[in-house]
């Protein structure tokens, strides 16, 4: 309880890495995240979501010039100018897709069956558009370097780690329903 208070209400000087207790940093069976890495997680996530949308959209724009091979991928945008994409409404309400689909999974970090299920059926739907594990792979790379560059100080090493060992996770079960798009494993 101890910890899930601290999670929700935050401990000792608040920071985004700081939690009390040996407790803290005992790995969750199935996550294999502990409490404080969680936490550091869900409280850079907050700052990131005061602005949703346009970190969102930064997040894509960074993407797609990094790796233009997938846009073709979008049929809603594939032809439109890179410089472009920024205002484009269908853009835009893709990004917000997308952000939505990260707080889900860093609001359910406590609850790893839900994760589960909600992160397979991810990984279908992708793979029903043969969007293959590489890009998703590219796609943390520049989600990583965002967060570095939008938290500056408030992204700690070990905040930074947390990111990486959750998105890692969070893939790990993606791949497997982006190799299983129509469920006949599970
Ligand atoms: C953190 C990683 C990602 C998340 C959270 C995410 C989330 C989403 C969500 C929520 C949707 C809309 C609902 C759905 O159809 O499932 C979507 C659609 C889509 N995603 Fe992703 N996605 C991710 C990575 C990627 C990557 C790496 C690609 C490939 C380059 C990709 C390509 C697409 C395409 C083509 C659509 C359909 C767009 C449309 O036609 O409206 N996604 N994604």
């Amino acid at each position: 309880m101890g910890a899930i208070l601290s999670l929700l209400f935050g401990s000792g000087d608040g920071g985004p890495d700081s939690m009390e207790g040996p407790a803290a940093d005992v790995p969750d069976e199935e996550t294999g995240l502990t409490p404080r890495q969680k936490r550091a997680v869900v409280v850079t996530w907050d700052l990131v979501k005061q602005d949703m949308k346009g970190n969102g959209v930064e997040l894509l724009c960074r993407f797609f010039k990094e790796h233009p091979e997938y846009l073709e991928k979008f049929k809603a945008f594939a032809t439109t100018p890179l410089d472009d994409l920024p205002e484009n409404k269908k853009f835009q309400a893709h990004a917000n897709s997308v952000m939505y689909a990260v707080t889900s999974v860093v609001d359910n970090l406590d609850d790893p069956g839900c994760l589960v299920e909600m992160l397979k059926k991810l990984g279908q739907n992708h793979g029903r558009r043969n969007i293959p594990e590489k890009a998703f792979l590219d796609l943390k790379a520049v989600l990583l370097q965002l967060l570095k560059d939008k938290l500056g100080s408030h992204l700690s090493p070990y905040g930074e780690e947390a990111w990486d060992k959750t998105l890692t996770t969070a893939f790990t079960v993606l791949f497997e329903g982006l190799k299983d798009p129509e469920g006949t494993n599970t």
